[in-house]
Formats: structure tokens, C-alpha cells, sequence
């Protein structure tokens, strides 16, 4: 984000570390202005006047673990976060990174509701590591130029919720029903890949921070009038009946998210994988709406 020339401000927060990273950053010789901020007693000056808030905190998997293990621990950094988001940057556009997003997000909007402060179109769960690593996938095994490649992944973030849509792939050239699956699989079991490669030591950092780098730009983009800026990601949708947020194209403006893409034509196979998905996302969002409106 400071290499992104949309940013004139950059507020760095954390519980700890964050003045050696911000000194760090810093250095970097683009325009945006950073600053870093520790701990509770800092968060509210982090956040005030801030345009966009990327939240990728909390911690991440082990091996054998899926993103649902996470729950205990990241729900309730993601209320606390979002929970001062609400009282003081209320109309910034949140991204949210933190697994498992496909709770965390239903949790950021039942936080966000209980606050009245609530706007759908401004509330975002970061998927674009699923569409990046589609791309880099569909074009290795397509033998395409990764650059000239785009494939739609909608559903969730986690799991068989994450559903690729190969059959819309651009440049077009018809899957194998195998290859189809196991490019599908893959794309799938991508943050598990990395999670099994770091052997303990955490799941995707770097790949991630270029996913949440893009889809924060295409915000900014958004947010200053450029036209024609779409995106996947997780929202709050009527797109599939009875799946209250799901990831889909989602056109993104000055007011956040202008419009919500139906799905397009899905193959056998892809319809399969949407019948697949639907318990699975359901009783995710239901576990985080549930959590939030608990209360801490
Ligand atoms: C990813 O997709 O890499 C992230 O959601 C992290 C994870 O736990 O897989």
C-alpha cells in the first residue's frame, strides 16, 4: 500500500511491532505519509479519517487445520476491530482479510448493525488470493500467458466454498473433466498447500499482501471515479438464495460496492460444486452472525 499512488496516508496498527515496521516502510520512497500505532489506547487515532481499512489480523493455520479453527481466536480480534471502525472511521470501506473470512465478514456486518452504522456496499471479504492463484493455475496448465488470463471464483474463501469457475475462463480452451477437477481442487486447497509448505511456521504472507494490495487499490480506484473497476469478493448478496454474503464480480464506485454480478452460465460440474458449497458457507455465516450478536 505504500507503493500505491492512490495512498497519501498510511496508519499502521498492531498490539506490537509496529513502530519498526512503519520506520521500515517509511523509507520507501513513494508519497504516502506512514505512521505507526500499538495497542488498544492507539487503535481509534489509526483509524480516524481512514478511506479504506485492511484487516488481516489475527493469527494463522497450522498444519491440519482448516480456517474454521481459527474461529475462536480471529472472531474476536475482528470485533474489536471492527468495533472501533464503526465509531471512528464509520464510512470507510473495510477489507476484510482475517480467516475465517467466510464468519468474519457476517461478524463485521452484525457488529456494524448493532452500531447503526451499517452499509452493505462498504463491507468487503477479501477472496482475490483465490482468483490470483486460479489465474496462475489455469494458465500454467492451459500453457496461456499468466497476464493475459482471467477466471471467476465465487462461493467463500475456505475450502470447497471456493468455487472457480473454469468453464468462464478467459482465453477460453476447453478442461479435461480431470483436468477441470483437479485445477478445481488445487485452487481449492491453495492456502493448505502453503500452510503443509511453511511446515508450522504460518500460512500465505506474501501472496497475500499482493492479493489484499490488489483488491485495496481496486477500492481506491473505485472510491476516486475510475470507471469499469470490478473485482470478486465476499459481500452481502441475494446472487444465491438463502446465502445472505458470497463472493461474486462485484463493480466497485465512489459509494463501494455500485453492483453485485449474477453468476453467468456454470457447467455440471460447477453446478455441483455451487450444491456443494451451500451447507458448508451457510453454517459458516450462521456461526459468525450468531457469535456477534451475542456480544462480547
Ligand atoms: C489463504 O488462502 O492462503 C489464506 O486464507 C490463509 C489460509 O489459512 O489458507
Amino acid at each position: 500500500m505504500k507503493m500505491n499512488p492512490y495512498v497519501s496516508s498510511l496508519a499502521l496498527y498492531d498490539v506490537v511491532g509496529t513502530p519498526g515496521v512503519a520506520a521500515d516502510i517509511s523509507h520507501i520512497n513513494s508519497k504516502a505519509q506512514v505512521k505507526g500505532y500499538t495497542g488498544d489506547a492507539e487503535l481509534a487515532e489509526a483509524l480516524k479519517g481512514a478511506d479504506v481499512v485492511i484487516i488481516p489480523a489475527g493469527v494463522p493455520r497450522k498444519p491440519g487445520m482448516t480456517r474454521d479453527d481459527l474461529f475462536n481466536i480471529n472472531a474476536s480480534i475482528v470485533r474489536t476491530l471492527i468495533t472501533a471502525a464503526a465509531e471512528h472511521c464509520p464510512k470507510a470501506l473495510l477489507n476484510v482479510i482475517s480467516n475465517p473470512v467466510n464468519s468474519t465478514v457476517p461478524i463485521a456486518a452484525a457488529v456494524l448493525k448493532a452500531k447503526g452504522v451499517y452499509d452493505p456496499k462498504r463491507l468487503f471479504g477479501v477472496t482475490t488470493l483465490d482468483v490470483v492463484r486460479a489465474r496462475t493455475f489455469y494458465a500454467e496448465a492451459q500453457g496461456e500467458d499468466v497476464a493475459d488470463v482471467e477466471v471467476p471464483v465465487v462461493g467463500g474463501h475456505a475450502g470447497v466454498t471456493i468455487l472457480p469457475l473454469f468453464s468462464q475462463a478467459s482465453p477460453f480452451k476447453e478442461l479435461s473433466a480431470e483436468k477441470a477437477e483437479a485445477l478445481t481442487r488445487r485452487t481449492q486447497d491453495g492456502g493448505t498447500e502453503v500452510v503443509q509448505a511453511k511446515a508450522g511456521k504460518g500460512s500465505a504472507t506474501l501472496s497475500m499482501a499482493y492479493a489484499g494490495a490488489l483488491f485495496a487499490d481496486a477500492c481506491l480506484r473505485g472510491l476516486n471515479g475510475e470507471p469499469g473497476v470490478e473485482e470478486f469478493c465476499f459481500v452481502q448478496s441475494t446472487v444465491v438464495p438463502g446465502l445472505p454474503f458470497f463472493s461474486s464480480k462485484v463493480k466497485l464506485g465512489p459509494t463501494g460496492a455500485e453492483r453485485v454480478y449474477d453468476l453467468g452460465d456454470l457447467n455440471d460440474y460447477e453446478k455441483a460444486g455451487l450444491e456443494l458449497l451451500k451447507p458448508e458457507l451457510k453454517a459458516s455465516i450462521d456461526k459468525g452472525t450468531k457469535f456477534a450478536e451475542q456480544g462480547p
